[in-house]
């Protein structure tokens, strides 16, 4: 798991790597002008990146934390295995207090904790350690092969002539493989459709201008670049014909939690007619979730809002909410792109489905 370029253009390098036994992240807030892999040595360095957003994108986030808590655990696997395995606990819950709202992170750190318990009882810590790793590097495989199936089922969708618009980035630099929004688009570039992005973008981390842009334009495929309250004016020029956008949580009902501002493109996409689509890992779907009305929406610091990158552009002292995430009624989405099939409404018996395939595959 040691590739450090992208699958997807030539320059944009992999969002993370498993390199000689250590954790590397492409540190995200640094681009499109600044390329920078840190390594990463401890469980606290891991935390952070997750928080800062140097690793950021459901899926992403997802493998970064499987990876993190091999981080986490290696300093102690040459302790007694009792010791060991509560280590591991109060680590996975740890690094799961980073970020609350996708919910890949609790998916794929569960998942290493499943593979510790399943491990035959009577490794050592160092024995379990290389399960450890090997459940990882599974957990970032099986992205890469998602991320390629929701390219194969969505890639239909994108006819000749289309402008596609989405929001945030749900791209290569969201997971580990061809993005998830993004994945339909790169396959009908190599399949040569002629079509149109409009990348919204997004603030106030702007992953849309610095991310989805990038990554687009690097891949050859035409991009514009929008701000997010040009959507309105986009769709009624008559310019966008299908709208694909990431989730970073799906609950049983269908309901669609992604980056803040996904709610008003999908109300907009309603009042012009567009088809909206939502690029549904099987990773991203909570089925112990009733509705998105329970997802804990992250909130974050002030100062992401009061400035434009480094320049303060609000007054000081002003007050301010910064919610990172909204959440889309599930009556707002035409249909969820799994790497399994698009599931239409009515969403609780199709997400269903695909829960199990994925459990199964
Ligand atoms: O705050 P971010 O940058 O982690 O938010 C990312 C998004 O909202 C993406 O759309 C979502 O994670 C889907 S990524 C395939």
């Amino acid at each position: 798991m040691g590739a450090g370029v992208s699958a997807v253009a030539k320059g944009v390098p992999a969002t993370l790597q498993w390199r000689d036994g250590d954790l590397h992240l492409l540190n995200q807030t640094r681009l499109p002008h600044h390329i920078e892999i840190e390594r990463q040595d401890s469980a606290e360095q891991v935390w952070q990146s997750i928080l800062q957003l140097k690793v950021r994108g459901a899926p992403a986030i997802g493998v970064a934390a499987a990876y993190g808590l091999c981080v986490a655990v290696k300093p102690s696997r040459n302790l007694a295995l009792p010791d060991f395995r509560n280590i591991l606990h109060q680590q996975a819950s740890y690094l799961q207090s980073s970020r609350p709202t996708a919910v890949n992170l609790a998916w794929a750190l569960q998942r290493m904790l499943r593979a510790a318990t399943t491990a035959h009882q009577a490794l050592d810590s160092t024995e379990l350690y290389a399960r450890l790793v090997e459940e990882a590097q599974r957990i970032h495989a099986e992205d890469i092969a998602i991320c390629n199936g929701i390219g194969a089922q969505g890639v239909n969708l994108i006819q000749s002539g289309m402008g596609v618009l989405t929001h945030c980035n749900a791209g290569a630099l969201a997971t580990t493989g061809l993005g998830t929004a993004t994945a339909p688009m790169y396959l009908a570039h190599q399949l040569g459709v002629n079509f149109k992005v409009y990348a919204d973008e997004t603030r106030p981390l702007l992953q849309g201008a610095r991310l989805t842009a990038w990554e687009l334009q690097s891949a050859g495929i035409n991009v514009n670049l929008i701000t997010d309250n040009m959507a309105a004016s986009v769709m009624a020029r008559g310019l966008i014909d299908l709208v694909i956008v990431g989730t970073d949580r799906v609950t049983a009902n269908g309901d669609v939690v992604n980056k803040i501002g996904t709610l008003g493109v999908a109300i907009l996409a309603k009042h012009f007619g567009l088809p909206f689509y939502v690029a549904c890992p099987s990773s991203t779907i909570d089925l112990a979730t009733p509705t998105g009305a329970q997802v804990e929406i992250e909130e974050r610091a002030s100062d992401e809002v009061t400035g434009f990158g480094p320049v303060r552009t609000a007054p000081h002292g002003m007050a301010v909410v910064n919610p990172a995430f909204d959440v889309t009624p599930h009556t707002l989405v035409s249909g969820l792109i799994t790497e399994h099939g698009i599931i239409s409404a009515p969403f609780a018996e199709g997400l269903k489905r695909v829960a199990m395939a994925a459990l199964q595959s």
